[in-house]
């Protein structure tokens, strides 16, 4: 991945995402598979700039945030001073307890590019659940995501961040030459001073992209039972969300 996620970018990525990602509506939702599955102990990976974690947080609920960029845990925790937040890769963690679900939200999944990465993925998360413990997670669809980068060659997101205006342009492309269904992804951002537009970033990034039955094998092989798989609808994709048992 790009420098998506660090210095100033990732207060733009977190003022340019609060215009378009309802963000006490991802909490309800993450929240009632946690309901249903009684659990208490909650982990979220790619907890970002902690916004599901203010939401966890204000309902007195026992979480905690994993990430592994250093700029988007700082902001996550100046907006949620009592949370606790650790830096991690979550294709290798072992945290000092074990939880009764982990999430991995805002289709952080995308960034785990080779089988490897997903396999370690899983393997990590199976060594931080309790027995019975679940994983819930989303991911974009490939069958329908494809298509739609076809269809709109470009995407635009407006935000206003410290009074400026910012607008960001992005741009898929699919790459046949990798292996798995991966799409370049490039974006760029702007700003208007004095009622000029100006480019102040160029943002680039591997997408990995992943159909149901491919995300079905990995979690049968990975010693994890499938409880439910939820058809939703995101901002811009479509993505499956998915809830497991780990299995002994
Ligand atoms: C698209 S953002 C989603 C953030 C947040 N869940 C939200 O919905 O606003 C992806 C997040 O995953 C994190 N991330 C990507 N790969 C990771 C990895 N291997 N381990 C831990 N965090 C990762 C990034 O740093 C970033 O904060």
């Amino acid at each position: 991945m790009a420098n998506l996620y660090d210095g100033k970018m990732a207060a733009i990525y977190d003022a340019m995402y609060q215009t378009f990602v309802d963000y006490d509506e991802e909490y309800a939702f993450y929240n009632n598979l946690i309901q249903e599955n009684k659990a208490s102990g909650i982990l979220e990976i790619g907890s970002g700039t902690g916004n599901l974690a203010q939401r966890f947080h204000q309902n007195n609920q026992n979480y905690q945030g994993l990430d592994y960029s250093d700029d988007m845990i700082t902001i996550a925790r100046q907006k949620n001073k009592d949370c606790s937040f650790t830096k991690g890769d979550m294709r290798d963690f072992k945290l000092n307890k074990l939880f009764d679900a982990i999430l991995i939200t805002g289709r952080s999944t995308s960034y785990l590019i080779t089988n490897d990465d997903m396999n370690r993925t899983f393997s990590s998360v199976r060594k931080n659940l309790n027995d019975n413990g679940v994983i819930i997670f989303d991911f974009i669809d490939a069958n329908r995501f494809i298509p739609f980068t076809k269809e709109n060659p470009v995407i635009m997101h407006e935000a206003k961040y410290e009074s400026i205006n910012y607008i960001r342009e992005s741009h898929w492309d699919t790459n046949n030459s990798l292996e798995n269904f991966m799409l370049e992804w490039t974006a760029k951002y702007y700003t208007f001073v004095n009622g000029k537009k100006e480019i102040i970033e160029n943002d680039f990034s591997t997408v990995r992209v992943f159909t149901l039955n491919e995300i079905e094998l990995f979690l049968y092989l990975n010693n994890f039972e499938i409880l439910k798989i939820i058809d939703r609808k995101t901002y811009a994709y479509d993505t499956y969300v998915i809830v497991a048992k780990k299995i002994s």
